[in-house]
């Protein structure tokens, strides 16, 4: 975009994004091609020989992947077909002529770390389709519902709140209301530590119960506007005609343990009234190891309501018929796997930006949306929110992240200098979260 900043990238040696490229999106893919391995026989079982074909040529396409970013070759165009294709190979063709005529092709450490993180995940989702009959699976299928499992006391922790909450909710008055939805807010903002990428698809699972810590980890909250939040959507309940909705939309992160935190803030702002229909956005394909697909949704759901556990279960079950009846709405789109900023979604996917422009909040979770919200540019700590966002105000909307890459704004003067004197990992290791809200006030 013309006039800002430029874009973070492997160039800057010793960065997080440098770092990424050079260590961490490596690990994914061994990992990934682990993954493959031990699927082995399940492929075989499955497909026979044709399966135990297709695995290995699976394989040979990631090694292939991983040894291009390895030594730096230049980024090669999608040949498969798929929704997506030309979207992407233009906007390769789009990187390419911003480089000089003697730079050559767009290269991975030379590229915006932004592009070059979504390729990637691209390209094994290419490599998977580029071997039927194996052409659905998921590599990080695994990591996520390991994710899940592993966080079961947290989760019952959580439903039991919830359901407790949901009894009693027509007794709480406004301050009460206000508290219990602050609590909601922050378990969900916590809930975003648990992504899997970070771990390189290790498992970082949930094992404490979150809502007994949430007063020790407020001081680590950089910029909270969760009372925007609050004064929006009461003042939505308070003037809402009979028969009129509120809508909150949800661009949803990790699966597992975040996913869970997330649908229980959904519920409780159904429950409390200040939200009428709750519009949920997921990922079309595997994503960023953790994030949310149609199945993970779906999944979650289903484990939750066959829960043995009475009020995991209860849960899960309020869950379903929220989907049946319409107030909880899952969409899916392919811009949220492609590499834009959200600045340009108005003209690379309009019909996607008429769709949020409905909602009276969203809510974006997760690192990996405020770096396209912000364009995941050099931005000065100081710079407004407004003005990172470059134009995108499709609605009033929020994100909530836990610090993950090198990119912050809206900060006060000397706030940031105060972290990185005492904490030099500060903006990446997922240990800091914002409530950051754009709108009118
Ligand atoms: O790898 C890039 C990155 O943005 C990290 O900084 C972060 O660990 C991860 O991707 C995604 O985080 P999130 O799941 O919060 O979007
Ligand atoms: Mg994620």
């Amino acid at each position: 975009m013309a006039g800002s900043p430029a874009s973070l990238s492997g160039q800057d040696v010793g960065s997080f994004a440098y770092l990424t490229i050079k260590d961490r999106i490596p690990q994914i893919l061994t990992r990934a091609i682990d993954t493959l391995h031990r699927h082995k026989s399940e492929f075989f079982e499955k497909h026979g020989e044709k399966g135990t074909e297709a695995e290995k040529k699976a394989i040979s396409l990631l090694s292939k992947l991983r040894n291009e970013l390895q030594t730096d070759k230049p980024i090669i165009p999608f040949v498969e077909k798929f929704v997506d294709t030309d979207i992407w190979n233009q906007y390769l063709e789009y990187q390419q002529s911003l480089l000089n005529e003697n730079d050559g092709k767009p290269r991975w450490f030379y590229s915006p770390w932004l592009f070059v993180e979504c390729y990637m995940y691209r390209r094994i989702h290419e490599a998977i389709i580029q071997s039927p009959p194996i052409d659905d699976f998921d590599v990080f299928k695994e990591s996520k519902e390991q994710n899940f499992f592993e966080s079961q006391e947290s989760i019952v922790a959580l439903c039991t709140h919830l359901q407790e909450l949901v009894t009693a909710i027509k007794d709480l008055d406004e301050n009460q209301l206000k508290d219990e939805f602050f609590r909601l807010l922050q378990i969900s903002l916590w809930g975003n530590k648990c992504d899997l990428s970070l771990s390189g698809g290790e498992t970082s699972s949930q094992k404490i119960n979150i809502i007994n810590s949430l007063e020790e980890l407020k001081p680590l909250i950089l910029v909270n506007d969760m009372e925007h939040l609050w004064s929006l959507l009461n003042n939505c309940k308070k003037t809402r005609e009979k028969a009129s909705i509120t809508r909150v939309d949800i661009v949803l992160d990790n699966s597992g343990f975040e996913l869970v935190t997330d649908l229980v803030l959904a519920d409780f702002l159904l429950s409390s009234q200040l939200a009428t229909e709750i519009h949920f956005y997921g990922k079309t394909i595997p994503w960023f190891v953790s994030d949310t697909t149609i199945h993970d949704f779906n999944w979650l759901i289903e484990q939750v309501k066959s829960s043995n556990h009475k009020w995991m279960s209860r849960c899960g079950v309020d869950w379903e018929n929220y989907i049946k009846m319409g107030k909880w709405v899952y969409h899916d789109h392919i811009f949220w796997t492609l590499p834009h900023e959200f600045c340009v979604m108005s003209q690379v996917a309009p019909d996607l930006y008429a769709e949020l422009q409905k909602a009276h909040l969203i809510l974006f979770k997760g690192d990996l949306n405020y770096r396209k919200l912000t364009g995941d540019r050099k931005w000065e700590f100081t710079i407004p929110f407004h003005q990172a966002l470059n134009g995108f105000h499709p609605a009033p909307l929020c994100s909530i992240r836990t610090l993950k890459a090198e990119i912050q704004v809206g900060l006060q003067p000397g706030q940031a200098e105060q972290y990185m004197a005492s904490e030099p990992n500060w903006l990446t290791s997922g240990k800091y979260g914002i409530f950051q809200f754009d709108g009118p006030l």
